[in-house]
């Protein structure tokens, strides 16, 4: 299969946070990636293949290095979250007229817009009573088809529409479920109980989003772009995991990583986000399962490398004014190094450099990203990372159009050329 056949796939796998998770878990199951988990001891031999899993919605897989415990690591982030909606508790709204509406919640920044009038449907997880109070017994959930569409108001209702239209997101957000329904109290719990076979009074909360049911699909005159929800920043995430796998056979002396941590879009402040000593435990974990000591372990990190993969804002041919005139990444033109001087990414002449040699081995091109000077631009995993773990690193991306849009655009070429770069680093 192709790299954008997969991709597609792998999209249209992964609706939330935690199906990302899953659809990557999966893939490093069948390519001989064994689970560990942070509460057991760790049995590593060099060249193992392991993963571990925070919270279902982050996953971190590494195939041990060969070398030394002091020898580094080389790593590559990326989040699975994307802005969106969540399903709140006590959810549904029955409305007058019949229609049941579910109230929710705003995850990041959505532009709210783009999620008028598409089949929507419910994605996430699902938390049953377990075998004690303190372990419920927690499911995937998903709803196959669409279910849900949250519909704009008509133009003849307000003919200034296509001026400027402040949403309200309490008011003119909220997914209408049901037309008609006798019991709408307890609409979402039948619903569980229904797509997991499960005892309704099982039930005891839940982590559900919308997701747009439009596939991931190629488009252009020659297929040249990719139109999808999530690309920022599942795109990334499979570029790594792609790498990772093509290159787990070939001995290394480095312990290659691939850190997928969630909550990126709202500040990485969580356990399983990049703010948390999570991969900290888990470099640490690495080298003194290989009988290292903490003295091994500060020189491993010393020694090790992270590219900070997060999409980039792709040159608009409707708004070119709004990039820097120097700096414009386009799409088709390869992966771009995010640079800024006041350090809202880690680059540096140092760590461009690094990701600019390995686009020459990979043989891709290679752009930058820098704002326009008076625009603020965004944040990402590096430098919030960094805080946590002092390495040497990058801030990349693949440029895209409509960054949170509920349907982005890339370019295939790119993807391909990302894909290319991250090998020839997980080659080192
Ligand atoms: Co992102």
């Amino acid at each position: 299969m192709n790299h954008i056949t997969d991709l597609c796939a792998f999209l249209d796998a992964s609706p939330v946070n935690f199906w990302a998770v899953e659809t990557v878990r999966q893939r490093l199951e069948e390519q001989g990636f064994s689970r560990l988990d942070m509460g057991q001891a760790w049995d590593i031999e060099p060249g193992s293949r392991h993963y571990v899993v925070q919270n279902g919605s982050a996953i971190f897989a590494f195939v041990a290095g060969s070398g030394s415990p002091r020898k580094g690591f080389n790593i590559i982030a990326a989040h699975s979250d994307s802005p969106g909606f969540r399903i709140k508790p006590r959810a549904e709204m029955p409305c007058e007229g019949g229609a049941v509406k579910l109230n929710t919640e705003v995850y990041g920044g959505p532009i709210l817009y783009t999620w008028f009038d598409r089949p929507l449907s419910l994605a996430g997880r699902v938390a049953l009573r377990g075998s004690s109070p303190l372990r419920p017994d927690i499911r995937l959930m998903r709803v196959d088809r669409p279910m849900l569409t949250i519909p704009h108001l008509a133009i003849h209702f307000n003919r200034a529409v296509n001026e400027g239209n402040p949403l309200s997101k309490q008011k003119d957000m909220l997914p209408v479920i049901a037309l008609d329904c006798p019991k709408p109290k307890g609409l979402v719990r039948m619903l569980i109980s229904e797509t997991l076979d499960v005892d309704p009074d099982a039930i005891l909360d839940y982590d559900l989003s919308l997701y747009d049911t439009t596939p991931a699909a190629t488009i252009g005159l020659e297929n040249e772009m990719l139109s999808s929800g999530r690309l920022d920043d599942l795109s990334m995430v499979h570029a790594a995991l792609t790498a990772l796998l093509d290159k787990a056979d070939e001995p290394s002396d480095y312990t290659r990583v691939m850190a997928i941590f969630d909550n990126e879009e709202t500040g990485s402040g969580t356990k399983q986000g990049a703010g948390s000593p999570i991969l900290e435990h888990i470099l640490r974990r690495i080298v003194t399962a290989a009988g290292g000591t903490d003295d091994d372990y500060l020189r491993a990190v010393a020694d090790s490398f992270l590219i900070s993969a997060d999409d980039a804002h792709g040159l608009h041919p409707n708004y070119v004014e709004k990039q820097d005139p120097t700096n414009h990444p386009v799409l088709g033109g390869g992966p771009c190094i995010k640079v800024n001087a006041n350090c809202k990414y880690m680059t540096d002449a140092d760590s461009a450099a690094v990701f600019r040699s390995l686009c020459d081995i990979a043989d891709v091109p290679c752009q930058y990203f820098v704002n326009h000077s008076d625009v603020a631009g965004g944040s990402t995993l590096g430098n919030i990372l960094t805080s946590q773990i002092p390495l040497r690193g990058v801030d990349m991306g693949a440029p895209i159009w409509a960054m949170h849009s509920v349907r982005e655009t890339a370019s295939t070429f790119d993807h391909t050329a990302t894909i290319a770069a991250f090998s020839a680093f997980f080659a080192q």
